[in-house]
């Protein structure tokens, strides 16, 4: 099914938690463990949901949609975002030990910062990992979110087919950008697209003029748009003043529209580029003929899910896992659920987004 993907997403995040580990210096030794076949516990109960930063669209639309799914499942919804950074998503994870959550969904702004206050949870209740994982801690009992690795080689792909497009053969001039390397998911996304674009820079077909291949060069800090877009103008001016740039790996659309704002700045022709979340200003780009390609994970589909999760523990039920190998986090393999994302283009912008209230309308 997953053709190159699986080996590499495994050694992947096995790399993460690896660099988790000596960067941070932490590691847990908990007595939790997973729950599976728990026997439940009182509907009504409080649920909580420590979500990151406001840094792309779907974690706004997360927060709407947790707080009516849960209510309407019964449950009372105790959702937080953490604005002001990861010690104030630890002293909400602790107020919500405090009132009695019986789990703890967690997208975390750094997945490795969490521990202490992990293992307060895990005594009273079932932690899951929303969207990003939970790294160097025995207290994570399932992970639910797109397939991240898949992601990035969707980009890869991409990338490849919107160069190939505009000019037949090669060499491209390209660029590549990452996300907050405290993200869990911001490695695995640049490990799935160089899964995809690095042996074409071995090859030659694709030429990187500043010779920033690594991640760490690569990272854009807190996924902020002026970071990315003051990096690409040094890119620019750099090794772009009589060069053309043709294709920018970005990890997502926020990142994306930085990087043509730079491009569009220095008076430079738009070049191919990729995006991931399905932001409205990013779609309306590929409608109009900019930005190439995002990825679409329906957030609708991924909060679903997350609450079917909690439902099931609540009524003791065995959880829906798909994959139980992948997702090592330094301590243990997590057990998880996986959602399978899809590349858009120009090619299906107006199919991808039936059904979708905000996008659909935008599309036609
Ligand atoms: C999410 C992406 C998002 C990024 C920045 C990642 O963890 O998976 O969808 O673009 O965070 O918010």
């Amino acid at each position: 099914m997953r053709m190159i993907g699986k080996a590499g997403k495994a050694a992947a995040v096995a790399a993460i938690a690896a660099l988790a580990l000596t960067g941070c210096g932490r590691s847990e030794t908990g007595t939790g463990g997973g729950t599976e076949g728990a026997s439940g516990f009182e509907q009504g109960s409080s649920i909580g949901v420590a979500l990151p930063q406001k840094t792309s669209e779907n974690w706004v639309l997360a927060e709407k949609l947790f707080n009516e799914g849960l209510s309407d499942a019964g449950f009372k919804a105790d959702v937080q975002f953490a604005n002001g950074g990861v010690s104030e998503q630890q002293n909400q994870i602790s107020a919500m030990v405090t009132k009695g959550a019986k789990v703890i969904i967690v997208g975390a702004i750094d997945g490795s910062q969490l521990g202490t206050q992990l293992k307060q949870a895990k005594d009273s209740g079932t932690i899951i990992a929303y969207d990003r994982l939970l790294l160097n801690t025995e207290n994570v009992d399932y992970y639910v979110a797109y397939d991240n690795f898949k992601v990035g080689e969707l980009q890869g792909q991409a990338l490849l087919e919107g160069l190939k497009a505009k000019k037949p053969a090669g060499p491209y001039n390209i660029e590549l950008f990452a996300g907050s390397p405290d993200d869990a998911n911001a490695k695995v996304f640049f490990d799935g697209a160089m899964s995809v674009l690095q042996p074409k820079i071995d090859d030659g077909t694709l030429k990187v003029l500043s010779g920033q291949t690594s991640f760490e060069q690569a990272v854009t800090q807190g996924w902020k748009a002026e970071n990315a877009q003051r990096r690409a103008d040094t890119l620019l001016t750099g090794s772009y003043g009589s060069e053309s740039l043709d294709g920018v790996l970005s990890p997502n659309d926020t990142l994306a529209r930085a990087v043509l704002t730079s491009v569009k700045g220095a008076g430079k022709p738009i070049p191919v580029i990729t995006g991931q979340d399905s932001e409205v200003e990013s779609v309306k780009s590929i409608l109009a003929g900019e930005q190439y390609s995002t990825i679409n994970k329906d957030t609708r589909k991924l909060v679903e899910h997350a609450i079917t999760m909690a439902k099931d523990l609540q009524a003791g039920k065995e959880l829906e896992i798909n994959d139980k190998d992948s997702y090592n986090n330094g301590v243990k393999t997590v057990p998880a659920y996986l959602l399978e994302p899809v590349i858009v283009t120009a090619a299906n912008v107006k199919t991808a987004y039936a059904g979708d209230p905000v996008l659909e309308p935008i599309t036609k």
